[in-house]
């Protein structure tokens, strides 16, 4: 269950000395005043604590106020049929309207009340416990939901509530006023996280919740293309990893997509669903940050074909029809699907069993640890496409570049790349072939050779568009061969002119000098495209290795075996 406890495991570095007192607020939603009395209880016994407490009810309350806040602790009834109550109802819908992720700074917990007498026990606080996870915030507790006896529900609660802030208000690896910290297995203690080796190891399931330090655009605002660079600060984290890394991102759905699927359903979105691994939590939040939905798969063709019964759709599988298939799986997204043959759907339950994961998107890390102390880079070219009449995007690309922004917080998690690396002799020469994106990690290669102070040549081949609009890094790469540091920087910009030029017409044209690197020991290394560039790069390799080294087609293919079995052939090729 790690994914979902962990996944915004921020909370801000605490100091380093003795526990501190938290400046925490208490907010409740009241309709007849038993949340306020709990409240006004809770507050009192925080305030006993050490900590400084503003209690607030949520009548005149605005989402941006919450925003400011480190710590926030609700206590809030269900009213009607599963509703907030009347003076909370302003601040939720306001709530509902924001994005994520405006909280990204909060640390939270939710104490819901209701009547297990009414279907919709407890819905209120349910959905705004999912609700502020979704914006980004930590839940610092699982959420307590609590029938009309409220006493033991309220104390087990609020015990554990005191018990937790006193954690946080610790130094990290001290104990909290004379208790051991409690392994408390599913939740990370995210003062845990504040930079030492003795922290939560970030990955995949349990990322880092990281401030976005900068973001730029690399391209010219004319380019056919848009590709950013992201900056990423890691130094409250214990997160190490070496050039070459790549980083993961843990990204969530367009919010107008979540909300185009829901308008094609019968269901609200409030409704509960049960997500294997991760809990019970409300369609909508499933599907924002659960579930691919911006593509199909001939997998979820044939199931919902066979709940719709769908003739049309069920032709589409036939496999004399592979080619109209895949011609109609281009492009198309969910939306698309549940149009074609609607009301298919009778439970949300139905849609979700039809649904695969949205997993994590993979990134070279394009800086260097040690030049970049603190701090990840990753450069990210923008998937955008017209299809079927509507705009489409990458569903992490455009996240990156359309809704964060410098300030927000972003899960990430490195994923090591053994092998890609520089050679372990900092004197040895290394050439580096990487058009587009590409160019990442040999811009983290670049920066962390010229940090340690290896005196090995480099050479590097870079290809894109148009050197006016979309020569990425180019001042820094310029620099770096006016200084000196890029022994040779050889540029393909394929439309600047009628023929098409590319990154292996260079390295043919640079024949005998490539050749005469390799014979000196060089590593090369290959990064970008591997439908196409790779496969044409790997193939002008052999062709100079032949012509150059004056050897046979199979002499070639042992000699880049070798180069291969000694590592000085590595490729990161996606
Ligand atoms: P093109 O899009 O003009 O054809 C980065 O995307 C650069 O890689 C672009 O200049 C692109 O050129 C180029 N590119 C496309 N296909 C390639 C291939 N097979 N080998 C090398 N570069 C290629």
């Amino acid at each position: 269950n790690g994914f979902v406890a962990g996944l915004y495991s921020y909370a801000p570095a605490p100091a380093a000395e003795a526990p501190q007192a938290l400046r925490l607020a208490v907010l409740y939603g009241s309709q007849t005043g038993t949340a306020e009395g709990l409240a006004r209880r809770l507050a009192k016994e925080l305030k006993a604590a050490g900590h400084t407490v503003s209690m607030s009810s949520l009548e005149g309350y605005v989402p941006a106020t919450l925003a400011a806040e480190t710590y926030a602790l609700f206590i809030v009834s269900t009213y009607g049929e599963g509703e907030a109550p009347d003076a909370a109802q302003p601040f939720y819908q306001q709530l509902c309207v924001e994005h994520f992720p405006l909280l990204g700074g909060l640390s939270y917990a939710v104490l819901a009340l209701g009547d297990s007498h009414y279907e919709h026990f407890c819905q209120f606080g349910k959905e705004l416990d999912a609700k502020l996870e979704t914006l980004g915030g930590t839940r610092i507790l699982p959420r307590v939901d609590s029938d009309v006896d409220v006493d033991a529900p309220f104390t087990g609660w609020k015990d554990a509530a005191v018990k937790k802030l006193r954690e946080l208000a610790s130094p990290p690896g001290m104990p909290a006023s004379g208790e051991a910290v409690a392994a408390t297995g599913e939740t990370p203690a995210p003062g845990a996280t504040a930079g030492h080796a003795a922290g939560p190891a970030h990955t995949r399931d349990n990322p880092y919740l990281s401030p976005l330090a900068e973001k730029r655009a690399l391209t010219h605002p004319s380019s056919s293309k848009l590709t950013i660079h992201l900056d990423f600060a890691i130094e409250d984290s214990a997160i190490q990893y070496e050039a070459g890394d790549a980083c993961g991102v843990v990204p969530q759905n367009h919010p107008r997509l979540v909300d185009a699927v829901l308008a094609s359903l019968p269901f609200s979105g409030s409704e509960m669903v049960e997500i294997p691994r991760a809990g019970s939590m409300t369609l909508h939040e499933a599907l924002l940050r659960r579930f691919a939905i911006s593509r199909l798969s001939r997998k979820i063709i044939s199931q919902y074909a066979a709940a719709a019964q769908c003739t049309k759709l069920t032709a589409l599988l036939a496999p004399e029809n592979q080619t109209d298939l895949e011609q109609y799986l281009h492009g198309r997204d969910l939306v698309d699907l549940l149009r074609e043959c609607p009301d298919a759907l009778q439970t949300p339950g139905d849609l979700v069993k039809m649904l695969s994961l949205l997993t994590p998107r993979l990134y070279s890390i394009s800086s260097s640890p040690v030049a970049h102390p603190g701090r990840v880079h990753t450069t990210v070219s923008v998937v955008r496409w017209r299809a079927h009449d509507r705009d489409r995007g990458g569903v992490c690309s455009t996240l990156l570049a359309d809704r964060i922004e410098i300030g927000d917080r972003l899960p990430i998690y490195i994923q090591a790349n053994k092998k890609f690396r520089l050679p372990q002799d900092p004197k040895v020469p290394v050439i580096m072939i990487g058009p587009g994106t590409g160019i990442a990690p040999f811009r983290a290669f670049l920066h962390e050779r010229r940090a340690i102070g290896a005196t090995g040549k480099n050479w590097l081949f870079f290809g894109e568009r148009s050197a006016s609009t979309d020569f990425l890094y180019r001042e820094e790469l310029e620099g770096m061969q006016a200084d000196g540091h890029l022994s040779r920087l050889d540029t393909a910009f394929s439309r600047d002119q009628e023929q098409k030029i590319y990154v292996q017409d260079l390295m043919m044209q640079n024949g005998q000098q490539l050749w005469g690197w390799l014979e000196e020991g060089a590593f090369l290394y290959v990064c970008g495209d591997a439908s196409k560039m790779a496969k044409d790069v790997d193939r002008t390799l052999r062709r100079i290795i032949e012509t150059q080294g004056k050897m046979p087609e199979e002499a070639a293919e042992s000699y880049v075996q070798a180069l291969k079995d000694n590592k000085r052939y590595q490729r990161d090729i996606y």
